[in-house]
C-alpha cells in the first residue's frame, strides 16, 4: 500500500537561456503513494502546471527523473511514452473538450485512438457515462452543458483508458461552489472505488482540505513545505502556507487590530496568540483552565472548528493579558497538551478597550 505511484526525483525545469532563463521548477522531490490524493498548492506562477505537465511528459524536464508506476517517463521513446500515458489521465480548468463532438464521442476519443473494437468502446463509454451521471446527456454537445457537466465529461474521457493516475490542473477553479463540491465528491469516489491515485493542483486551501491526504506548498518553483494535510493545516511552517490556511479558515486578524499590532512585548501589553488543536482537545476546557490556573484573562477574537479527514481541527485567536510569568506558565501548559501556539504579536492594552 505504501509503494509510490508517482516518484519525482531532483526535477528541474528551465525555460529560455542565459539572462532570459526562467527557473520554473527547482529540484523537486515528491512521492505520491498508491491510492493517495496529493495536492500541490501555490500562487499564480509558482510552477504548478509545469510540474503536473512534467509528470505526463507534456513538458520534458530539464533535469531529474519522473517515475509513474515504476516506469521512467523521462527516458522514454515516443512509442513507449504513448503506451505509458494510457496509465495517466488528465483534466484541466477549462475542460478542453472537442466542441464538434457529442458527450459520448468526447469520451470515446481516447479509445478510438488506440483502435479498440467498436463494441468494446460502447461498453466502456456506457460505464463511464453511468459513473459520471451523464447518461441522459450523451448526445449533447459541450455548448449545451454547464461547467460542472463539462468537467464530468472531461473526467470520463480521462478515465477511458483505465489509468492508474489522474492529474487535475485547477479542475474546479472555473466552477461555482456547488459544482465544485460535486466534482470533488466525484474525484473522491474515483479515488476510493477505482483506487486511482490523484495529483491535483490548486490555489485554494479549501480544495486541499476537502479531499487531499498530503500536500506540498510550491513557491517560486520550489517545494517549501510538504506533508500530511492535517499537519500542515494545524502547524504550518512557512508564511505562504500560513496565508493559504488563513484564507481557508477565514481567520485573518481584523484590520483594526492588525493596524495596532506590535512585534515586541512591552509592559502592560496584551498578547495575541493563535492556538490550534486537533482530535479530542476542545477549546472550552483549555480556555477555562488557563483562566482558573494561571490568572490570565482571555478574550476570544476568532474561533473556527471544522472536520478535516474525519478529525476535528480547531483554530482560536485569543488575546491574553496577565503577568509575563503567568503567561509563560500558560504556554507550557498549552504545549504539554499538544496544542500548537503561534504568537501573532502584541497590543497596548489601552488600545483594545480590553483590560
Ligand atoms: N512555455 C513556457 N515558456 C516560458 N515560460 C514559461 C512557459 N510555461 C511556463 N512558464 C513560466 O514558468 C513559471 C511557472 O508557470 P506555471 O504555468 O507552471 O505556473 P502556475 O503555478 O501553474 O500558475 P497559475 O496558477 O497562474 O496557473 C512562470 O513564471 C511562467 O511564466
Ligand atoms: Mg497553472
Amino acid at each position: 500500500m505504501n509503494r509510490e505511484m508517482i516518484a519525482i526525483r531532483n526535477l528541474s525545469k528551465y525555460y529560455g537561456f542565459g539572462a532570459n532563463r526562467i527557473d520554473a521548477l527547482k529540484n523537486i522531490n515528491l512521492d505520491v503513494k498508491i491510492g493517495e490524493i496529493y495536492g500541490i498548492i501555490g500562487r499564480s506562477g509558482a510552477g504548478k502546471s509545469t510540474l503536473l505537465r512534467c509528470v505526463n511528459r507534456l513538458e520534458t524536464p530539464s533535469e531529474g527523473t519522473v517515475f509513474v508506476n515504476k516506469l521512467n517517463l523521462t527516458m522514454m521513446s515516443d512509442p513507449d511514452l504513448r503506451l505509458a500515458r494510457k496509465q495517466i489521465g488528465m483534466i484541466f480548468q477549462h475542460f478542453n473538450l472537442l466542441e464538434s463532438r457529442t458527450v459520448f464521442e468526447n469520451i470515446s476519443l481516447p479509445l478510438e485512438l488506440i483502435d479498440l473494437p467498436k463494441a468494446e468502446i460502447k461498453s466502456r463509454v456506457n460505464k463511464l457515462l453511468h459513473l459520471t451521471e451523464l447518461k441522459r446527456h450523451q448526445k449533447h454537445y459541450p455548448n449545451q452543458l454547464s461547467g460542472g457537466q463539462k468537467q464530468r465529461v472531461a473526467i470520463a474521457r480521462a478515465l477511458a483508458t483505465s489509468p492508474k493516475v489522474l492529474l487535475c490542473d485547477e479542475a474546479t477553479s472555473a466552477l461555482d461552489p456547488r459544482s465544485t463540491q460535486a466534482i470533488l465528491d466525484l474525484l473522491k469516489s474515483i479515488n476510493t472505488e477505482l483506487n486511482i491515485s490523484i495529483m491535483l493542483i490548486t490555489h485554494e486551501m479549501d480544495v486541499i482540505k476537502e479531499i487531499c491526504h498530503s500536500v506540498a506548498v510550491l513557491h517560486e518553483g520550489e517545494i517549501i513545505e510538504q506533508g500530511p494535510v492535517l499537519d500542515i493545516f494545524t502547524d504550518p511552517q512557512t508564511q505562504v502556507a500560513k496565508e493559504f490556511i488563513k484564507t481557508s479558515t477565514r481567520m485573518d486578524i481584523p484590520k483594526s487590530l492588525r493596524k495596532i499590532l506590535k512585534p515586541k512585548f512591552e509592559e502592560n501589553d496584551t498578547r495575541l496568540i493563535r492556538i490550534s488543536y486537533r482530535g479530542r482537545a476542545t477549546s472550552q476546557p483549555i480556555i477555562g483552565y488557563l483562566i482558573s490556573h494561571f490568572k490570565l484573562t482571555i478574550n476570544i477574537i476568532q474561533a473556527n472548528i471544522e472536520t478535516i479527514q474525519e478529525e476535528t481541527v480547531g483554530v482560536l485567536v485569543v488575546e491574553v493579558s496577565g503577568t509575563e510569568h503567568d503567561f509563560q506558565q500558560g504556554l507550557i501548559f498549552l504545549n504539554n497538551n499538544q496544542l500548537h501556539i503561534e504568537i501573532i504579536g502584541y497590543v497596548h492594552r489601552a488600545a483594545t478597550g480590553f483590560a
